[in-house]
Order: structure tokens, then sequence, then C-alpha cells
């Protein structure tokens, strides 16, 4: 029988991204059908679909309750027999960037990260961490959404902003700001099934410090060496459960050792399209994922 397989997407992008369309061409090619619902769409039948991938839900942080509850429906429809990808409950902690805490607990090398809580002041906290120029971000965020640079003092604006971002879902996170973002940019590393695959780097327009395509930031492939594999293998074996079925590691390398950024496992870019090969082994690792779970049903 076909996998009917769902690319899930979001309102706001009303269809495939390009990397997606890659995809899902290689998914056909395979003998698999392709649809591409949105998560936000009411309408859709989930359990229509052999398997959901979660890929460009990018309009979550503007429904973050709306987007739980979704992830919860994925639970329900997997226990009845839909292959949900990545596993609902890791998407649902990984939604929420104070994971990297708790990978830092399991000796995760990351980004020093500091927590604001909301009402918390920001002058005091980075008085208190020794922190110059800082990064904010919401706790729950994506393509940088709410997401500033600040430096002491700290003025009433900072606040103010710190406050917007907190607001969001409870909390911030607070980091130094890392300037090898701007010169040597930051790492994205790929995995499918577990296993490296590709890599990229993405750096930010001159005067910026996002590198995220709509503020202007450009990517290229990278060499996935021996030193990147294994520290990306690190953050990997810390999380629990099931091996995803796709994973991108994004850090930056500071005195040569790579610092976890984000561990993205609900719907990060793939960048299939800067190595030829990628997507392919995607749709091949999806669609054995399939038939194991027709052959030893949940
Ligand atoms: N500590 C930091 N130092 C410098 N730049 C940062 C720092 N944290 C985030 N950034 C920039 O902000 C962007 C968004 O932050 P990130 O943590 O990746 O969240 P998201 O991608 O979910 O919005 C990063 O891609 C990077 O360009
Ligand atoms: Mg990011």
């Amino acid at each position: 029988m076909r996998a009917h397989v769902a690319l899930a997407t979001c309102r706001r992008l009303g269809g495939l991204d390009a990397d997606d369309a890659i995809l899902a061409h290689e998914i056909e090619r395979r003998g698999g059908r392709v649809a591409a619902p949105s998560w936000n769409d009411a309408g859709v039948d989930w359990l229509a679909y052999d398997a959901v991938l979660v890929r460009s839900a990018w309009d979550y942080v503007a429904d973050i309750a709306g987007y739980r509850a979704w992830l919860d429906t994925l639970a329900e429809i997997e226990t009845r027999g839909c292959a949900v990808f990545n596993a609902p409950a890791l998407m649902r902690q990984n939604i929420d960037k104070r994971y990297l805490l708790a990978l830092e607990a399991r000796g995760v090398p990351i980004v020093p990260t500091a927590l604001l809580e909301q009402g918390q002041s920001l002058a005091e906290l980075v008085e208190s961490r020794g922190f110059g120029e800082v990064v904010v971000k919401p706790v729950v965020s994506a393509g940088a959404h709410e997401t500033f640079r600040a430096s002491a003092p700290i003025t009433r604006r900072d606040e103010r902003l710190a406050h917007k971002a907190a607001v969001i879902d409870g909390a911030a996170l607070v980091q130094p700001y890392l300037d090898e973002i701007a010169s040597g940019g930051e790492l994205s590393l790929i995995y499918i099934d577990g296993r490296a695959s590709h890599a990229v780097r993405k750096r930010p327009a001159a005067g910026d410090f996002r590198v995220q395509e709509q503020f202007g930031g450009a990517c290229e492939p990278l060499a996935f060496d021996a030193t990147l594999r294994a520290a990306g293998e690190r953050a990997l074996a810390a999380i629990d459960g099931e091996v995803p079925l796709y994973a991108r590691v994004d850090g930056v390398v500071r005195d040569g050792e790579l610092l976890l950024m984000e561990l993205e496992l609900t719907e990060p870019s793939l960048f299939f399209g800067h190595a030829p090969a990628s997507a392919g082994r995607l749709a091949d690792a999806l669609l054995a994922r399939i038939s194991r779970r027709r052959a030893a049903p949940a």
C-alpha cells in the first residue's frame, strides 16, 4: 500500500517551502503520496494519513496554546496507528527552550544561559551574572521572534522588551551576546535517523546578529567533520526516548568548542537544497519507519 504522508505546514505559509518540496518529491519518487495540510486548519482529518511529519509549522508562536493542543492531538492519533515525527512528547518539550538547561545539566556544552522569569528585572540579572552585552529571547520562539540585544546599563526600554519576551510563555532566556555568530556564523548540523547527514553555516547580514533569511542572513554548505559530528552526537545522546527521525543541532564555535544554541526537533528547516542526497535519505528513513510501524503496530 502507498504510504500517505502529511508534511504539516501552517496557514501563514499555505504550502510547502522550497526545501520540503524537494522532500515531497523524494517521497513520491519512492511511491509515497504527499499532502501539505496546515497544523492550524481545524478541518484536517489527521487520521487520514499513515504518517504526519511536522515541517513548516512556523506560525505557532502566535498561538502557543493551540499548538500545544495540536501536539496533544498528534499524541492521540499516534496511539491510533498514525506515525508521527518527531514523537509528540519530544516535540512538546522541544518548543520550550528551557530544555537547554536540562541538556546542560546532562553535560552538553551550551551557550551560557540564564533564565529571566516574568516580572524579574533584566538589569539585576545581567548584573548578578556579570554579563556585558546580552541577547534576550522568549522561551517559546522561532525565527528570532521578540529576540533582541541589550548592553549594560540596561535601560527602561530594554526592561520593556524583556517583559514582552518573557510574557509570551512566562520566562525569557538571557545569554551573553556571542560575536562568533557574526564572525564565524551559526552552524546547523542535520541528523537523519540519528546519523550525521549534512551541515550548513548561516551568517547574519552586516550589522545584524540574526542569521535568519528574513533578516538578510545567508547560508552555505559546511564540511561535516569528525569534531562537529562528535559534538552533535553528544547533544543528541542527551535526549530521552526514540532516536528522532530528524534533528538539527544549532551551535556556535567558541574557543574551538561547539556550544549548543538550539536542538531543533519540531519544525527546523533542513536545508536539503544545500546537500543533494539529503532529502532522499529522509524519505528512505521515513518510509522504512512507516513499514516497520505497519509490521508491528503501536
Ligand atoms: N547568544 C547569542 N549571541 C549572538 N546571537 C544570538 C544569540 N542567541 C541568538 N542569537 C541570534 O538570534 C537568532 C535566534 O535565536 P535562536 O536561539 O536561534 O532562536 P530561534 O531560532 O528559535 O528564534 C540566532 O539564530 C542568532 O542569529
Ligand atoms: Mg535558531
